[in-house]
């Protein structure tokens, strides 16, 4: 499979298209970028490791029954996907409190919820991700009443999986960020991606933070903090 003709490029990945009008290809970079893009800078080493994180976790997840956009990893930065239209969300799912629900609520990082909350903002640089609720959605039309329940069970799925298989390599799964996408046959699948970029990863025992609050909150040591994770979770 080879790339065509750029199509898009975000602020962490590329996205081509291939001689396949259903198959594109995205190339992880290695910028990061935080706070809406105000914030810039490089992970060395970071597109690599997302790029084998999300797709060892997309077969996985994919295995247990969570439809996903995962066809075909090219090398260590590029993958092939379905093509898909983005649903405009952003989805996140929580264990336990950290980051902008610690601020919004005015409670501590840590508390550890009896059940995971679920939340949407609004995909919309522009005006900053706002948060949003289901009506929101279904108002604004960014999907439909049953797209929006099939996002909920899929993303509740994936936070059951998920927090098992970080669990098995000694890291507690906090948060993390899920996008859904629409394939051209109308079937809603996860897409993106799943990496220290969007998740909160604590280490179990010393709650070290192996994710990209490291960048975010000038903490430094955020490349031997992916390869932490990519280590315990691919034996590399
Ligand atoms: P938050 O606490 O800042 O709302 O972040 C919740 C989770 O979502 C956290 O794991 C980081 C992830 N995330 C992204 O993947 N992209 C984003 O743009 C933001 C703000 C958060
Ligand atoms: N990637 C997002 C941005 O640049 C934010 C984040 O992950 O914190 O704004």
């Amino acid at each position: 499979m080879e790339k065509t003709t750029q199509l898009y490029e975000g602020k962490a990945k590329k996205v081509y298209a291939t001689e396949d009008p259903n198959l594109v290809i995205v190339s992880y970079k290695d910028d990061a970028t935080a706070f809406n893009g105000l914030k810039k800078g490089t992970i060395t080493g970071k597109g690599a490791i997302n790029n084998r994180m999300t797709n060892n976790l997309m077969r996985r997840l994919e295995a247990k029954g969570v439809p996903t956009h995962f066809v075909e990893e090219l090398s260590d930065r590029e993958t092939v996907v379905k093509k898909v239209s983005i649903v405009p969300l952003e989805v996140i799912v929580r264990n336990i409190s950290a980051g902008s629900f610690a601020k919004r609520y005015g409670v501590e990082e840590g508390i550890v919820f009896d059940e995971p909350t679920i939340e949407f903002s609004y995909k919309n640089d522009d005006l900053g991700d706002p948060l949003l609720n289901s009506y929101h959605a279904l108002a604004l039309k960014l999907a439909t009443r049953e797209e929006i329940e099939l996002i909920k069970k899929y993303a509740f799925m994936v936070n059951d999986l998920l927090k098992g298989f970080m669990k098995e390599i000694g890291i507690d799964l906090v948060d993390f960020k899920l996008e859904f996408g629409k394939t051209a046959d109308g079937q809603i699948v996860l897409a993106d991606e799943i990496s220290p970029d969007t998740c909160r990863l604590w280490d179990e025992k010393t709650h070290e933070k192996l994710d990209k609050d490291r960048f975010r909150r000038d903490l430094g040591g955020a490349e031997e903090a992916y390869e932490e994770v990519m280590r315990r979770l691919m034996g590399e």
